[in-house]
């Protein structure tokens, strides 16, 4: 495991939307899984000016939501895949995009399309990861099994309040579309992202902590290429020592 402590948020942002670069450079089509909300929003425009300046390309890279709100109509404001569009997609040139449809009928039948679509891709080269307040990983609560590749999940009351604070006057459903643990950690390799100090304690019991479902992204401590990178903030009760 690497752990890298940036001094700001917009240096994590910057080295991230870098290591994004080099995987497209090493990898021109590659396979990368991409989260929403607050953390990955500074690499998001990060990503854009690299891609402005002609250092990113993904123009052959197939990206795909890591995960979505489960049901919300199409196209509405809220989804994880407008998300995307609005920070990226819209701005950049990309092989291909793909995300779980927050208005699909049938929420197995989705996620076994997406699944199948995932590994018909190659399966994903570089897993991009935030990290909740309660240590999901994707919409990955606490004590969900790690055997799936993609499922529909109860959401938390604390990851719906959180939704809130980022979508101001949105009432996220209580449920989400996720890839699942099984298939995160058959990504080639992962970076999770963590800034702020409310994610100072939930780092520390991820990564100094025994490995736990309690705590989904515990789990990457058994992945063979996994990078943290976060800022001083969110390293506080963490700071790699040991490492
Ligand atoms: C979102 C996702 C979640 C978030 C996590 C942290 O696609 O997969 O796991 O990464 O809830 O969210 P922020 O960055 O808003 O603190």
């Amino acid at each position: 495991m690497e752990c890298l402590i940036y001094p700001t948020a917009e240096e994590l942002s910057r080295h991230a939307a870098t290591r994004v670069a080099l995987t497209v450079r090493t990898i021109p089509d590659a396979v990368l899984a991409l989260p929403t909300g607050n953390t990955p929003l500074g690499m998001y425009r990060e990503m854009r000016g690299q891609a402005a300046a002609g250092n990113l390309d993904l123009s052959r890279a197939r990206l795909f939501a890591l995960d979505e709100f489960w049901p919300l109509p199409a196209g509405h404001g809220g989804t994880f895949a407008a998300f995307l569009r609005r920070n990226l997609i819209d701005h950049v040139r990309v092989g291909a995009f793909d995300h779980l449809h927050s208005d699909a009928p049938d929420p197995v039948a989705e996620c076994d399309r997406y699944a199948a679509a995932i590994a018909a891709a190659g399966g994903i080269d570089l897993a991009v990861l935030g990290i909740g307040r309660n240590g999901h990983i994707g919409y990955n609560e606490p004590g969900v099994a790690p055997t799936r590749d993609c499922l529909c999940v109860d959401l938390e009351e604390g990851t719906r309040k959180a939704a809130r604070e980022y979508f101001p006057g949105f009432e996220p459903p209580s449920r989400g579309l996720t890839m699942g643990l099984r298939l995160i950690l058959s990504a080639r390799s992962v970076m999770l992202m963590a800034s702020g100090t409310d994610k100072a304690a939930i780092i520390a019991q991820a990564f100094g902590g025994p490995v736990t479902l309690d705590v989904p992204a515990s789990l990457l401590q058994q992945h063979p290429d996994v990078t943290i990178m976060q800022d001083v903030a969110a390293a506080a009760e963490y700071p790699c020592t040991g490492r």
